[in-house]
């Protein structure tokens, strides 16, 4: 089998200094074609043959024991060891650490590790209102969402509403998970939702965190 070859490396330092530099101005950035269109695709089809063997699980809230709170989130999720990725994954999480380099190097915000899982919302499937750090731990920074869904049109809905300035809630973005679009964002900073699909929703999403705790939040 022919692997696929990595993303063009200065292609890609260009694009992580402009996400970068989102993060320093404005706190998100909306990313399109993130990565080319044959690894999206070999990503989608990773996804969904893990799906068809059973290996998703219900989606859980909070740390350490998980609790499932389908009125709260309905999606089901597959946790990923980056080190035991290869192929078009293992592209995925090259480029994030291209990403997490240019962020620490420019944000000095000592990022040291990614978590990752795939997500899949079913039709009819949501994420409610949130903010991705847990109570009480300011370690997951900074949260990236990878969509893999290909021909996706407003019409189906599945919109991650990003909540873009704190202080007025009425200010929001509403971003298409399609294929190739890459969203970060400080995850303490910002509250989003997943808007229910008509059709199965594809994501992969992550968090750079921090080795201790920031002293303020
Ligand atoms: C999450 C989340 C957004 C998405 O998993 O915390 O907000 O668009 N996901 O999948
Ligand atoms: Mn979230």
């Amino acid at each position: 089998m022919h692997t696929t070859p990595p993303a063009h490396h200065s292609e890609l330092d260009t694009t992580c200094h402009h996400i970068a530099s989102q993060l320093a101005s404005q706190g998100w950035c909306v990313t399109g074609d993130f990565l080319a269109a044959d690894i999206v695709r070999d990503i989608r089809e990773y996804a969904q043959h893990a799906w068809r063997t059973g290996a998703f699980r219900q989606a859980g809230i909070g740390q350490g024991k998980l609790e499932v709170q389908p009125d709260i989130r309905s999606d089901q999720v597959l946790w990923l060891e980056p080190a035991q990725c290869d192929g078009a994954v293992a592209a995925y999480f090259a480029a994030l650490e291209c990403l997490r380099q240019t962020i620490n190097r420019e944000l000095y915000l000592g990022l040291f590790d990614y978590e990752a899982h795939l997500a899949i919302y079913a039709p009819g499937s949501f994420y409610k209102k949130h903010l991705d750090q847990f109570r009480g731990s300011n370690l997951r920074t900074v949260t990236t969402t990878f969509y893999l869904n290909a021909d996706w049109q407003p019409q189906h809905g599945g919109q991650l509403r990003l909540y873009t300035h704190s202080e007025d809630p009425a200010r929001q973005l509403d971003v298409l998970p399609a294929a190739g679009t890459l969203v970060t964002f400080l995850s303490g900073e910002y509250y989003h939702e997943v808007l229910p699909a008509t059709r199965e929703r594809l994501s992969l999403t992550g968090w750079f965190r921090r080795r201790e705790m920031a002293s303020t939040v």
